[in-house]
C-alpha cells in the first residue's frame, strides 16, 4: 500500500505509515523527522522543547508531541493520544545523550541516573506503552517497527564513558532482548548505532555548555552528519516486510573505534 504523494521507496511497508520520533527537537531526530516526512511518513515529534518542535511543525507538516519522557505518565498519556489518533507504525527512540566525560573514581551519581533515566528507562517506557498499537499496526499492515538509537558506545569502553557506554550497552540489550521475546510477530526490532556525529547539542550538552570542548570533538576530520544517520533509519524502515535489519553501525571513515579518530589527514 502506498500514499500517491510519497516518493518511491522500494518497499513492500510503504506509507501511509505513522512513526513517532523521540528527541526531534534536534540533531538526529530532527534529521529523521525530515527524512520520514520526505519519504510520505505521517510523523509525530516529540521532545520537551516546544519552540523547536513548532519550527520543525511549520518546516515539515509533522505532528507535535511535547513530552519529558522521564515522566511514567505523560508517556502514559502519549500512548493514549496516539491510540486515539489513528495508532502508530514505527518508533524511532531517538531521545537520549551523555552527561560528562568523568572518569570512573570521579563519577557523578547524578549524571549517571540522568543518562539511564533517558537513554535506558526513555526508551523501555516509550517501547512498553507503544507496543501494543504497533502490534496491532503490524497485524493488519504486515509490519511494524521499534527503531532503538544507541551508539557505538553500546560497543565498547573509552575512558570517562563509563556512565554513557553503561546505558548504550543496557539500551542495546534492551533491544537484541526484544527482539528475541516477540521474534515470529509482525515487529521488528532495529538497532542504529552511530559513531561521532555533529549534532549541534550533543558534545555541548555533555560538556555542561564548554563550545570549546564541544568543538574540538569534530576537529580535524569530517564526522557524520545527522542526515547521515536519518538516511540509514529510513534506509532499514523501509526493508520489506521479511527482512530485520537486527543492528546497523555508522561511523565516519576516520573513526576506526570510540577512541580511535584519525585527525587531519583528510578524511
Ligand atoms: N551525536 C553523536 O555523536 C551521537 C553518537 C551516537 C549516538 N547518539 C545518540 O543519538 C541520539 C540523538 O543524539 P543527538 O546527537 O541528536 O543529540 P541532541 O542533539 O542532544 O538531541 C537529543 C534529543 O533528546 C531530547 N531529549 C533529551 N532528554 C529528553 C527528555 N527527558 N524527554 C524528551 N526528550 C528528551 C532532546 O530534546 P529536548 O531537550 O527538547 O527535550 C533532543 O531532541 C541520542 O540517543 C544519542 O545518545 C549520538
Amino acid at each position: 500500500m502506498s500514499d500517491s504523494t510519497a516518493p518511491e521507496t522500494g518497499s513492500e511497508t510503504t506509507p501511509n505509515r505513522r512513526a513517532l520520533v523521540t528527541g526531534a527537537s534536534s540533531g538526529i531526530g530532527a534529521a529523521t523527522v525530515r527524512r520520514l516526512r520526505a519519504d510520505g511518513w505521517d510523523v509525530v515529534a516529540a521532545a520537551r522543547r516546544a519552540d523547536r518542535l513548532e519550527a520543525l511543525a511549520a518546516e515539515t507538516g509533522c505532528e507535535v508531541y511535547v513530552i519529558d519522557l522521564t515522566d511514567d505518565d505523560a508517556v502514559t498519556a502519549l500512548a493514549a493520544h496516539l491510540t486515539a489518533s489513528g495508532g502508530l507504525d514505527a518508533v524511532v527512540n531517538n531521545a537520549g545523550g551523555a552527561f560528562g566525560l568523568d572518569r570512573v573514581e570521579d563519577a557523578d551519581l547524578d549524571g549517571w541516573r540522568r543518562m539511564y533515566e533517558i537513554n535506558v528507562l526513555g526508551t523501555l517506557r516509550v517501547t512498553k506503552a507503544v507496543l501494543p498499537l504497533l502490534r496491532e499496526a503490524g497485524a493488519g499492515k504486515g509490519v511494524a517497527d521499534v527503531v532503538n538509537v544507541t551508539s557505538t558506545a553500546a560497543q565498547g569502553a573509552y575512558e570517562g564513558g563509563a556512565g554513557y557506554t553503561g546505558a548504550k550497552h543496557a539500551e542495546h540489550m534492551l533491544s537484541q532482548t526484544l527482539r528475541w521475546e516477540i521474534a515470529g510477530e509482525p515487529v521488528r526490532v532495529i538497532e542504529v548505532a552511530p559513531g561521532a556525529v555533529a549534532t549541534e547539542e550533543f558534545s555541548l550538552v555533555r560538556f555542561g555548555g564548554d563550545a570549546d570542548k564541544a568543538a574540538a570533538v569534530y576537529e580535524g576530520y569530517t564526522p557524520l552528519a545527522a542526515d547521515d544517520v536519518a538516511d540509514t533509519i529510513a534506509w532499514t524502515l523501509s526493508r520489506p516486510d521479511h527482512v530485520n535489519i537486527d543492528l546497523v553501525t555508522i561511523r565516519p571513515r576516520a573513526q576506526a573505534h570510540n577512541s580511535k579518530i584519525v585527525r587531519g589527514t583528510g578524511a
